[in-house]
């Protein structure tokens, strides 16, 4: 099987027809991830990425949590880095649906990418690096499929894992905070806006404005490494055990296509190994007594809806629920949809994720 990244390496050759849908699996090219510091070759990424990792001393200690938040950095920056590799050699070998016209516009969006993808190395080493430093194992790759075949719907899932990540490091810092490490704040708070203008050129590929919302739609770790996990082969992930964060269950956004408009949404999930975590007023054949769609937009207090509608299939479980978009108080940017075991109320991301059963979906307007 010959995965688009080998064809990535026949330049001037058409490789079209070479183009499959096998896994991505590292190394790069660069054999990242393993990469020496210092060596020649991180100083190649650094020159692409036109800046260096941070010089100076890590802090002397990080408490055990602290870990976890930097092992879903590297957990996630790499599979951003599969991501971009694999986006970079479907539009520098014209797969079909990658081609663009416009050879300006080409270049330029090369330009960007091949700087984006050596700032995801970067912070990925980074936190790998402090793992290593503090004794710890570094997180290794998985295999990666991404559900996308053509260059907008490429952008557009970038832009809406790079929204994940920029509510994700909200949390981090805010445990990074609770748990006393505020040495490692400014550097991540750093890689926050590095990602919000890595956004902000999506969007504007997308024909949005740049800047979604006055203040980003927050998440939570465990909703980030369940999302991650969507895009990874199972079994493939060497050491994903180390990452104490839980694992929901899935949760689908069925209807496609969604607008600015008050709406209904359907959505799914599979209650195979699940129902354990419902309340005891719980049945498979009697609808959803006891479950809840939330919604976490912005920084807003979480907005909790009934499920309607309910239809079994098995262990299939499809549902209804009211999306109450209104262009200022909610919906705009990214919403995070939850199925949790507790209509709440819920005065936070954090109290919707510890009540959470499937999730998290992942709505972008505007
Ligand atoms: C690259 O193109 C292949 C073939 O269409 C597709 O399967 C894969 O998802 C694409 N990857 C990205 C990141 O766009
Ligand atoms: C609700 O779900 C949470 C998170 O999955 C779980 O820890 C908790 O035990 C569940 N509560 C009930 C009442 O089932
Ligand atoms: C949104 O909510 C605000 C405050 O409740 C209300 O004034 C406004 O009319 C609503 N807008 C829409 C489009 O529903």
């Amino acid at each position: 099987m010959v995965s688009a990244i080998a064809c990535a390496s026949l330049i001037g050759l058409s490789c079209l027809s070479l183009v499959s849908a096998a896994p991505f699996k590292f190394p790069l090219q660069n054999g990242f991830p393993t990469v020496a510091n210092p060596s020649t070759v991180l100083n190649q990424i650094e020159f692409a990425a036109h800046g260096s990792l941070p010089n100076g001393a890590p802090p002397a200690t990080i408490t055990d949590d602290t870990k976890n938040s930097l092992r879903l950095i590297a957990f996630n920056e790499i599979f951003e880095c599969a991501f971009f590799t694999e986006l970079i050699a479907n539009i520098t070998n014209n797969v079909a649906g990658y081609t663009i016209e416009h050879t300006g516009a080409r270049q330029l969006i090369l330009d960007a990418l091949t700087a984006h993808l050596a700032d995801e190395e970067l912070h990925a080493l980074n936190a790998n690096g402090a793992l290593v430093h503090f004794g710890e194992a570094a997180i290794e790759p998985c295999q990666y499929n991404f559900p996308v075949t053509n260059f907008e719907d490429a952008i557009a899932l970038a832009s809406t894992f790079t929204d994940v990540v920029l509510g994700t490091l909200q949390d981090v810092l805010t445990h990074f905070a609770t748990d006393g490490d505020s040495g490692l704040i400014r550097g991540v708070a750093s890689v926050i806006g590095q990602e919000g203008e890595q956004n902000g050129f999506y969007r504007t590929l997308l024909n949005k404005i740049p800047a979604a919302l006055p203040f980003l739609t927050t998440s939570t770790r465990e909703f980030a490494f369940t999302a991650i996990q969507s895009f990874t082969v199972t079994g493939s992930c060497p050491n994903i055990g180390l990452i104490g964060l839980q694992t929901f269950g899935g949760l689908t956004v069925v209807t496609s296509d969604i607008t600015d408009k008050e709406q209904t949404l359907q959505f799914s999930i599979d209650v195979a190994g699940y129902d354990n975590n419902f309340p005891s007023s719980w049945k498979l054949d009697s609808g959803a007594s006891g479950l809840s769609l939330v919604y976490i937009n912005q920084q807003n207090i979480p907005v909790v809806e009934a499920l309607d509608n309910v239809q079994v299939m098995g262990s299939t479980v499809s549902f209804n629920a009211l999306f109450p978009w209104n262009g200022t108080t909610f919906g705009n940017g990214l919403t995070i949809a939850a199925v949790t075991n507790s209509s709440g109320p819920f005065t936070s991301a954090d109290a919707v994720a510890a009540a959470t059963v499937f999730g998290p979906g992942l709505i972008e307007i505007n």
